[in-house]
Order: C-alpha cells, then sequence, then structure tokens
C-alpha cells in the first residue's frame, strides 16, 4: 500500500479548466489521498479528465451523483469504471433496486478485470433541512433520514455514504465500523489556518471529523486556496491522521 492509499485526504477539484486541475494535482500529488472531481470540472472538460489524473496513478472519486432508473445509473457506473475511477456516487433517494443495480455494475467492472470501484451514497444534501424535506414530502428529520439511507445504502450493498461532519457519528454508530463514511465541510484546526470558513456552516476540524468516524475527508478550498498548498495539505494530513 502506498502512502496516498492511506491518506484519508480527498482535494476538491473545484476549478472549470483540465489545465488549472492537472496543475493542482500535480502540486498535492503525494501529500493527498486522491482528487474528486465534480460536475463543474466534468461537464467542462469531460471524461479525459478522470482519464488523465487515473493514468497518472491518482485515485479519482468521480461526485457525479447519478440518480436514474437503475439501469441507466448502472451503465453509468459501468462507463465510469472504464475511465479509472476509483469511487463514484449515487443518490440513495433513487431507492434500493437503483443502489443494487450500481453495486451490481461495480461488481460486473470488476469480473471484466478492472478494478471494483467503489460505489458510495449521497443521503441528504447538507443544503436541505426539515423545511426543504417536507417540501418533498419527506416529514423525518433530517438525521433520520439521512441514518435512514444509509441504512438503505448499507442493506443495497453499497460501500458508504457521503456525511457531514455532524451526521458521521450517527451513520457510524447505526452501520459499523467497515461502511465507509466520506465527509466534506472541513473547517478549524489545522484547515482554518489558510482559509475562512466560505459557505460551509456544519463544519468540523479534520481531527474531529476522523474522530467522530470519517474514513474520508473531503477538502477543497482550506488546500486548494492556500498561499502554501502542499503545506496546508500536509498538515490537515497529520491532523486527520494523529488520533
Ligand atoms: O472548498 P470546500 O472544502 O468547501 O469543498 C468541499 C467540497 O465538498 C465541494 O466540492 C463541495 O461541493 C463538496 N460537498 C460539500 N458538502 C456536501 C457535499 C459535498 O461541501 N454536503
Amino acid at each position: 500500500m502506498t502512502a496516498s492509499q492511506t491518506n484519508p485526504i480527498l482535494i476538491a477539484l473545484d476549478v472549470s479548466s483540465a489545465k488549472a486541475a492537472l496543475a493542482l494535482a500535480d502540486t498535492l500529488r503525494g501529500t493527498v489521498g486522491g482528487f474528486k472531481i465534480g460536475s463543474q470540472l466534468f461537464t467542462a472538460e469531460g471524461p479525459s479528465i478522470v482519464r488523465a489524473l487515473a493514468e497518472r496513478g491518482d485515485r479519482v472519486f468521480l461526485d457525479l451523483k447519478f440518480h436514474d432508473i437503475p439501469n441507466t445509473v448502472a451503465g453509468a457506473i459501468e462507463s465510469a469504471s472504464h475511465l479509472g475511477a476509483w469511487m463514484m456516487n449515487v443518490h440513495a433517494s433513487g431507492g434500493a433496486a437503483m443502489m443494487a443495480a450500481a453495486v451490481e455494475a461495480a461488481g460486473r467492472a470488476e469480473a471484466a478485470g478492472r478494478p471494483r470501484p467503489l460505489v458510495i451514497a449521497v443521503t441528504v444534501l447538507t443544503s436541505m433541512n426539515a423545511e426543504t424535506l417536507s417540501s418533498v414530502s419527506v416529514n423525518r428529520s433530517p438525521i433520520d433520514q439521512v441514518v435512514h439511507l444509509a441504512q438503505m445504502a448499507q442493506s443495497s450493498g453499497m460501500d458508504g455514504v457521503v456525511a457531514s461532519p455532524l451526521e458521521t457519528a450517527a451513520i457510524r454508530q447505526a452501520c459499523g465500523p467497515d461502511f465507509l463514511i466520506v465527509t466534506p465541510g472541513i473547517r478549524g484546526g489545522s484547515a482554518e489556518q489558510s482559509s475562512g470558513r466560505q459557505d460551509q456552516s456544519r463544519t468540523m476540524a479534520p481531527g474531529e471529523a476522523m474522530r467522530a468516524g470519517a474514513s474520508f475527508l473531503v477538502v477543497g478550498r482550506p488546500i486548494t486556496g492556500a498561499a502554501d498548498p502542499r503545506a496546508a495539505a500536509e498538515a490537515i494530513a497529520a491532523e486527520a491522521t494523529s488520533r
């Protein structure tokens, strides 16, 4: 196992050009555990940016949050596995059959000789609260809905979920030690020195989020916006792993 495979920091490449993404990756390679490509970069540059990073040996979390009928989601997971993505995600609210189809597609990638990608679920978007949930006819509290969807993801065979730091402990308790929890919203501690809080409000410091049960931390601006991104990444990774 290389150092990057034990490093829990995944860098959010929230930029809109391949040039900027590759420059960031070149700067940070070796200090972090992987790179997250979301809809901004993917929509601008397409699959070639995923291939480019995978070919350099980077772990790529393709954060496209698939949400469609099971057959279509399975096809998307299969296509993403051909690009060499290491982790990918779907919306848990697409239902158990949709998640099971995603898991099956990940298994087919392995059967065809490609590495089996990790498939994780988004539970409730952290931009939603009790009021917005109720407006889409979900009458559970946000945390109850998060735990409900995490358990549904787990019983569908998903590898884990994306969760805000404040939800992490409840999911860890409900889903046990082996379920992956990928946590954004990292601020404070070594992630506060180089950057403000920006638009994140429900945050935790890197060490705190890991102690709450996170498996991976998604960090963007506290590293990508730092005067010295490599030093910021090293400080945050050190804090995250010093348990
Ligand atoms: O720059 P920052 O550290 O806030 O970036 C966090 C990344 O995690 C962004 O790509 C953002 O879209 C993503 N994210 C988040 N909160 C969630 C889910 C994803 O901040 N609940």
